[in-house]
């Protein structure tokens, strides 16, 4: 069936956060999995050109109930927003719960609590009693029962870095990534209750048949994007006798590929794949162990 073809509703449903931190991130994921799309006039929705595929564009904090309510198939957010949402359904005992399916390598971030200059912070307990205002009351309150501490958690829908100054609240629990925000306002990163990365979410209901192959190629495509990050491809000559000094050096590589050198006798080529970076402080080690002719490579694809 060509992509054209299929149905509206047996096309896989994407969400991505319409503008913020993951948004470009999210879009390269997608690029780097084969997606060919095109924006709509709304910009609200991506219709996959050649897979059977549509970006649905959404407040990030929308999609963990997207998912959930099975209107979206996937979704790509923060643990920050997953941890928040799922501690709401949980509270709410909604279930079953959508899965987190695999973490990816962007959106770094912390929650954390600020305070305004001047304000005295030792530890947990110096929050008892004090107003803090957040977007993530249920994440702060676990965080305060853990502690023991009691204190009244101001619920805010945004903006939260000004309620100290509004007189709203005593400090702040909010999403620091830059620190520009918390500069700006006069607050002072104190604790970070949680550390934060984009991640990749699935609907808790059992995808339609139709469209399992589709979510199968996909998840497996997106684990290879993120396996191959960083990944480097190292080619060197090297005396065979040097193998094993070799081999201990290459980064965190499984079992080399060795292959004899035509007409060079002792001399053997090494190919690897280096699940990481390779920095040059180990091309020089590997060159003392006696490697010539080494070559590292980006690597663009990985099929595990
Ligand atoms: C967070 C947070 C701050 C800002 C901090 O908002 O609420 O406003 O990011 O970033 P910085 O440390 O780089 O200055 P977010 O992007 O989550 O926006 P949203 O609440 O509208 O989703
Ligand atoms: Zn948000």
């Amino acid at each position: 069936m060509r992509n054209a073809d299929v149905p509206a509703d047996m096309r896989l449903k994407i969400a991505v956060q319409k503008s913020g931190r993951l948004t470009d991130s999210s879009l390269d994921l997608l690029s780097r999995c084969g997606l060919k799309y095109s924006r709509g006039k709304d910009q609200l929705m991506c219709y996959g050109e050649n897979m059977p595929l549509d970006v649905l564009f959404v407040r990030d904090d929308d999609i963990p109930d997207l998912v959930q309510e099975d209107v979206c198939d996937l979704g790509l957010v923060g643990l920050n927003v997953i941890e928040e949402k799922r501690l709401a359904f949980q509270a709410r005992e909604v279930g079953p719960l959508f899965d987190t399916v695999q973490l990816l390598d962007f959106g770094r971030c912390r929650l954390c609590i600020a305070v305004p200059e001047g304000f005295h912070y030792e530890d947990a307990q110096s929050l008892q009693g004090k107003r803090i205002a957040t977007t993530y009351p249920h994440i702060l309150s676990r965080f305060l029962k853990q502690n023991g501490i009691s204190a009244e958690v101001v619920v805010l829908s945004g903006s939260v870095e000004i309620a100290p100054r509004l007189g709203r609240a005593d400090l702040i629990c909010d999403l620091v990534s830059t620190g520009s925000t918390l500069a700006a306002n006069h607050l002072r990163n104190v604790h970070t209750v949680l550390e934060s990365q984009a991640a990749l979410i699935r609907t808790p209901m059992p995808i339609p048949a139709q469209k399992q192959e589709w979510t199968r190629r996909l998840l497996m495509r997106i684990d290879g994007v993120e396996q191959v990050k960083g990944s480097k491809y190292i080619m060197l000559h090297a005396p065979r006798s040097a193998l094993a000094a070799i081999a201990k050096l290459l980064p965190g590589s499984e079992a080399p590929t060795v292959i004899p050198l035509e007409g060079l006798g002792d001399r053997v080529a090494v190919h690897a794949v280096c699940p990481e970076n390779v920095f040059w402080e180990t091309l020089e080690d590997l060159k003392d162990a006696g490697a010539t002719s080494v070559l590292v490579l980006p690597v663009e694809k990985m099929l595990a």
